[in-house]
C-alpha cells in the first residue's frame, strides 16, 4: 500500500482527482486516441508468450488494446492512481479479460529485473518531473529482458508554431514543471541516458494539444551482437 505522501506527489490523469471519471470520453474526443494507440501497439509487435508491462496504465484503454492485439501474451498494467486503476478493473471486467492490474508507488516498479518483453507507456512521462522521468525510464530498463523494448507514446517538441500554442493548453492543465522537458523535445535523450541502446521516433501525430511523438527505446541483448 502506497504510503499517504506519496499518492500526493503525483499528477493525476486529468490533473484532478474528480475529473479522472471524465478521463476516457475527454480522451476520445479530445484526440486521436484510437490511431495514436493502435499505431503504438502496432509498432511494439507483441507476440504469444511474451511478458507485457503497461506503465502508467491509467483507465486501462491501452492495456485492453494490447490483451486485444495478442491474447497469447501476459499483461500486467500499473499505475500510482487507484481511482483510474477501479475504472480499468472495471473495463477489464466487462471485456472478460485477463490483464492483471496493480498500484505502485511513484518510483520503483514492483517486479524483478529483466521480467518483461516489452514496456508501454503513453501520456505518462509529461506527468512525471525530471528526475522522476529518469528514475521511471531506468526502473523500465531494469524490468526488460535484453533484447527488450520500451514503446512510448508522449508530448514532444512541437511541429510548428500552431502545434507549440497547442501544447500551451496541454502545460496549463498538467503544469509547466512536468511539461518543459517535453516541449523542449528531451525525452529521447533521457531514454538514452537511461541506458537503452537505441531510440527512435516512429510517429508523429499533429494535435490539438500538440505533437505528439512515438518512440521505441531497445534494450540490446548483448549476446546476440
Ligand atoms: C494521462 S494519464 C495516461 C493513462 C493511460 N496510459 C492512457 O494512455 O490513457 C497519466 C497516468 O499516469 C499516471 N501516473 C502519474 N504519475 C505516475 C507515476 N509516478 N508512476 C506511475 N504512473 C503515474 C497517472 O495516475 C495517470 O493514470
Amino acid at each position: 500500500m502506497p504510503h499517504p505522501q506519496d499518492q500526493k506527489r503525483y499528477i493525476p490523469a486529468l490533473r484532478y482527482h474528480w475529473l479522472t471519471q471524465s478521463y476516457d470520453w475527454a480522451l476520445s474526443r479530445a484526440m486521436p486516441e484510437q490511431a495514436f494507440k493502435s499505431a503504438l501497439v502496432s509498432q511494439a509487435d507483441v507476440r504469444a508468450g511474451q511478458r507485457v508491462l503497461d506503465f502508467g496504465c491509467g483507465t486501462g484503454t491501452l492495456t485492453l488494446m494490447i490483451e486485444a492485439s495478442e491474447p497469447g501474451a501476459e499483461i500486467v498494467g500499473v499505475d500510482v492512481d487507484e481511482k483510474a486503476l477501479a475504472i480499468a478493473r472495471a473495463k477489464s471486467e466487462a471485456n472478460r479479460s485477463t490483464i492483471r492490474l496493480y498500484q505502485m508507488s511513484p518510483g520503483a516498479l514492483p517486479f524483478s529485473d529483466c521480467s518483461f518483453d516489452r514496456v508501454f507507456s503513453c501520456l505518462v512521462f509529461h506527468h512525471l518531473r525530471r528526475n522522476e522521468k529518469r528514475v521511471a525510464l531506468s526502473e523500465c530498463r531494469r524490468v526488460l529482458r535484453p533484447g527488450g523494448e520500451m514503446h512510448i507514446a508522449d508530448w514532444g517538441r512541437p511541429a510548428s508554431f500552431l502545434l507549440r500554442a497547442g501544447f500551451l493548453l496541454t502545460q496549463m492543465l498538467d503544469g509547466f514543471e512536468s511539461t518543459t522537458d517535453n516541449a523542449r523535445g528531451l525525452l529521447p535523450e533521457f531514454i538514452r541516458q537511461a541506458g537503452f541502446d537505441t531510440v527512435v521516433e516512429t510517429e508523429h501525430f499533429a494535435t490539438a494539444f500538440g505533437s505528439l511523438r512515438l518512440l521505441r527505446g531497445t534494450k540490446v541483448d548483448a549476446g546476440s551482437l
